[in-house]
């Protein structure tokens, strides 16, 4: 084997996984932002976990609110996956910017894109420093699926989303 940068191993381990995080903005209204780096966690109890750059808007509202649902999109809005990770719900109304169709979910605030394989509703239950990133550490409070949509994945490490075959 060849001695490799961490960002490198990425593109080597792709297709990576991909969800957008859902989160509410003070307005109501949701913010998306396409994270690659989470896991399940455990099945009993139900937990997942994902890390975000300390500087997300995504990170500041579920530090806030301690809401956020993770999807798993669509291949229909593939191209839209890029543009939740490109820029800011900060600076930007990307559901809006972006022309993405939205669905309503029992007992959430927290709106999630119509075209998505699964939705894991969670609460927030601690966050860690982990190097430039937090990773937040949830707790699963419901979780829906749609088998007639097509998972995405990240390929050429974070460069390019569509499903795995
Ligand atoms: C395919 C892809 C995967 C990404 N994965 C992550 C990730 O795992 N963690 C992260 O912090 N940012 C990731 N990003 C970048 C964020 O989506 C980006 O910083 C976004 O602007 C954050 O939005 P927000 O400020 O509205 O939260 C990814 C971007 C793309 C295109």
């Amino acid at each position: 084997m060849e001695k490799i940068t961490l960002p490198k191993a990425s593109v080597l381990t792709s297709p990576n996984p991909v969800t957008l995080v859902c989160t509410k903005k003070p307005d109501g209204t949701t913010n998306l932002a396409t994270v690659s780096w989470w896991t399940y966690l455990s099945f009993n109890p139900g937990m997942i976990a994902y890390a975000m750059a300390k500087t997300s808007y995504s990170g500041e509202m579920v530090r806030q609110n301690k809401k956020v649902i993770l999807t798993i999109p669509g291949e229909a809005i593939a191209k839209e996956v890029i543009g939740c990770g490109t820029s800011t719900g900060r600076t930007t109304d990307k559901i809006a910017k972006l022309g993405i169709a939205m669905q309503d979910l029992p007992d959430a605030d927290i709106r999630v894109p119509l075209h998505s394989r699964v939705a894991i509703q969670c609460t927030l239950k601690e966050y860690h420093e982990a190097g430039d990133h937090y990773l937040y550490i949830c707790n699963v409070d419901q979780v829906f699926g749609n088998e007639n949509e097509t998972a995405v994945f990240a390929w050429n490490g974070y460069g390019e989303i569509r499903p795995a075959k």
